[in-house]
């Protein structure tokens, strides 16, 4: 392999480049290529001061997360990061795209920081199950204010350069060419005594105990079991009373410990998985066609957020809904999700008028006759979708694709139903469409690999994170939480309570339980699907009743404060004794015998049904892969990210 780190002298300035494409990881040649830098720049006596930049996309992002599973090789990163702190010519570093975990740590072991307007630097090791591992923890409260780097660094959440140069992170912001900037900043410095090594310095502003306590309070309580976060806080608040050499032993130790936890390998799992499901060799060669101009169908609850997110893509929107009324209530869902958007800093007002000028809308279907792309989001009924797709089928240019967001039905009969099938596909967002990343992509069994290139090409550009999955009654996430769903059904008849189960899932990582869940969704909803179904059910099957049961006592969930449980304020389940009574009835009424499950028992029976059912989806080829599956469930799901979903839990305990 060449050599990834390449240095160039410019008069007194030395730049050392690194390139190690996609991402510039610190894989062992790039350590091993800086520390050389570091010999050789040192030994220059025509070198005064060197920048250390890199080529592509981005800054270093990180340690190499794929070497992570195999014995390490020197040099290690806690010993490049002190060389180039102890390097003798002050080291600048220029930062483009993301400085991301190690690449952030590089940067700190540098003597001054300039970015490139837009980059993002963050510490995000706890989204891997770890924490900083080169000096993070020790160096960053050296730099920025101790309650600063806390929440970068128990959170993983990066902050943009303009925070960064607020904070001291960085300490200038280039706006056009980086390298220029980094020359003219180094000459500003060059004649300058060399900074003190972060590590020499005090830690800024140290927390007190209190606040230590409420913020490590706030983390265990929101991190759901997962050890990184919390780990995280125990490793600032105890290096706060240490001294830097101290600190970075003790970093390095829980660093390891948390690199060995199989919640680190589950979270480094599920993070290569996010990034193959979407990759599909059999179209590699298919024809991306480009979009600019969307049709949204239907601008309720989803079809709102559908358009919303395409206008935040800068895709043009056209809404069409049935009449005058739904249409303007859609229009003004749309732009209430820009406008929040707009309040929470997320697009600035000049944008938000841009995208707000970029969304028409009508009655008239021939509004969209010029669309690139069509996605349906009306009632979930056979006929009305059908009728949908036939008044598209007569106005739109032959190369548009229709798809549609069902939650269930059959995308192959709906595609049969249209003049030419192979361009209509489902695209099964989730709610709230604007902000969820997940996209179940439906590939019909006539859909042309052209038409499924362009949509997730499309699903890229909405910056979702599209699964190609087959038709099926519910296709991937939907069929796993009806098994999921069924199973505690059964549950509750052999001998669990409502609370039990949802107590033993929300041990387990879940935010919240099943039955939690379907008094938030709405007892109705689930009654009305259930009826639906009624004609198609094997009249063998084992049907519950409870839920039925009360539905009918007009007990429809939270939105009228009875379900399974009880909601004095509209938000909090308190236990309700007689849905137990209801439950333990039904078990008498079937003549099964009630036995009392541990919690354990009840989290692997639920955790067997959907590895059962993911059986099931593989098996039938609606899931490409367990990854598909695991990367479905986490994140449509709350499926906890921190166990890396039923398939890879299934795997481990076989
Ligand atoms: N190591 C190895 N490979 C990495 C990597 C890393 N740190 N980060 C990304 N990649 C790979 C991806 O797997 C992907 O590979 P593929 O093309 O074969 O699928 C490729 O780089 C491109 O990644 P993305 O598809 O994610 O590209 P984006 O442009 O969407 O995002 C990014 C770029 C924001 C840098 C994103 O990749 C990212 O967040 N990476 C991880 C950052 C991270 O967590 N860093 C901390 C690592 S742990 C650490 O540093 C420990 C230290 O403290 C000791
Ligand atoms: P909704 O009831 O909020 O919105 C449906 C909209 O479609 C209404 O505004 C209605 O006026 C409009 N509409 C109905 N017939 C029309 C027609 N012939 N032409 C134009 N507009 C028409 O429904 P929601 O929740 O947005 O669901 C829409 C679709 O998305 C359904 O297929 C549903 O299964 C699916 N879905 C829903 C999710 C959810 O959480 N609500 C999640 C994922 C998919």
């Amino acid at each position: 392999m060449s050599n990834p780190v390449h240095i160039d002298i410019d008069g007194t300035i030395a730049i050392v480049r690194i390139d190690n494409p996609p991402v510039n990881a610190l894989s062992q040649s790039v350590r091993a290529g800086i520390v050389s830098a570091i010999q050789e720049t040192d030994a220059n006596t025509n070198v005064r001061a060197v920048i250390l930049i890199c080529s592509g996309s981005t800054f270093m992002a990180g340690a190499d997360i794929k070497e992570f599973g195999k014995p390490a090789v020197p040099p290690l990163l806690p010993d490049v990061v002190a060389a180039l702190e102890a390097a003798q010519k002050p080291w600048v570093a220029a930062i483009h795209g993301n400085a991301l975990g190690g690449g952030l740590e590089v940067a700190l072991g540098c003597h001054y920081r300039i970015a490139q307007v837009g980059t993002m630097l963050g510490l995000p090791e706890v989204n891997l199950g770890l924490i900083p591992g080169a000096g993070g923890t020790v160096r960053l409260p050296r730099l920025i204010l101790m309650a600063d780097a806390f929440a970068m660094i128990t959170s993983g959440k990066p902050v943009t350069a303009a925070t960064a140069k607020l904070t001291g992170l960085i300490d200038a912001v280039s706006n056009t060419d980086l390298l220029r900037d980094a020359v003219a900043f180094t000459k500003t410095i060059i004649d300058l005594p060399k900074p003190l090594a972060l590590s020499v310095k005090p830690i800024k502003e140290p927390l007190t105990d209190d606040e230590i306590s409420a913020k490590s309070k706030a983390i265990t309580a929101k991190s759901r079991g997962q050890l990184s976060p919390k780990v995280a806080a125990e490793t600032l608040a105890a290096i706060q009373a240490l001294d830097a050499q101290s600190g970075l032993t003790l970093e390095r130790e829980n660093f390891l410990k948390l690199k060995a936890d199989e919640q680190s390998d589950a979270l480094r799992y599920i993070f290569f998985a996010e990034r193959s499901v979407s990759k599909i060799p059999s179209i590699k060669s298919a024809i991306t066609k480009p979009i600019s101009t969307i049709g949204i169908i239907g601008g309720g609850t989803m079809g709102a957020g559908i358009a919303a997110s395409c206008l935040l893509a800068n895709l043009n929107v056209t809404l069409i809904e049935r009449d005058t009324t739904s249409l303007e209530k859609g229009v003004d869902r749309i732009i209430a999700i820009l406008h929040a958007s707009m309040k929470r800093g997320l697009i600035d007002p000049a944008r938000y008028d841009a995208l707000t000028g970029n969304l028409s809308s009508s009655t008239d279907y021939i509004n969209i006759a010029d669309a690139d792309f069509i996605i349906e989001a009306v009632f979930e009924d056979m006929n009305v979708k059908k009728d949908v797709f036939a008044k598209l089928d007569a106005v739109v240019k032959p190369e548009a694709i229709l798809a549609s967001n069902t939650s269930y039905l059959d995308m192959n009969a709906l595609a049969a139903a249209t003049a030419h099938p192979e361009r209509v596909i489902g695209l099964h967002f989730f709610s709230p469409a604007h902000i969820m990343k997940l996209v179940e992509v439906i590939h019909t069994d006539h859909v042309s690999d052209d038409v499924l290139a362009t949509s997730m090409a499309l699903a890229k550009k909405l910056r979702k994170l599209a699964v190609p999955a087959g038709v099926c009654d519910g296709f991937i996430g939907n069929r796993i939480m009806s098994a999921y769903r069924r199973a505690a059904e059964y549950m509750l008849e052999d001998g669990a309570l409502p609370h039990q189960i949802d107590a033993a899932m929300k041990s387990y990582g879940f935010a919240m339980g099943l039955f939690e869940m379907q008094d938030l969704a709405g007892l109705d909803i689930g009654y009305a699907m259930r009826r639906r179904k009624d004609a198609t059910r094997d009249p063998n099957e084992r049907y519950v009743d409870i839920a039925d049961k009360i539905y009918r006592m007009d007990r429809l969930g939270r939105k009228n404060g009875a379900g399974f449980y009880i909601y004095e304020d509209g938000k909090t389940p308190i236990h309700d004794p007689d849905i137990d009574a209801l439950v333990i009835a039904e078990s008498k009424r079937k003549n099964i015998a009630r036995t009392s499950m541990t919690e354990v028992e009840i989290m692997d029976g639920l955790l067997a049904a959907m590895a059962d059912e993911g059986a099931a989806l593989l098996s039938e080829n609606i899931a490409a892969s367990p990854e598909a599956i695991d990367v479905v469930m986490v994140n449509g799901y709350g499926f906890p990210r921190w166990r890396g979903g039923p398939m890879y839990q299934f795997k481990r305990s076989a």
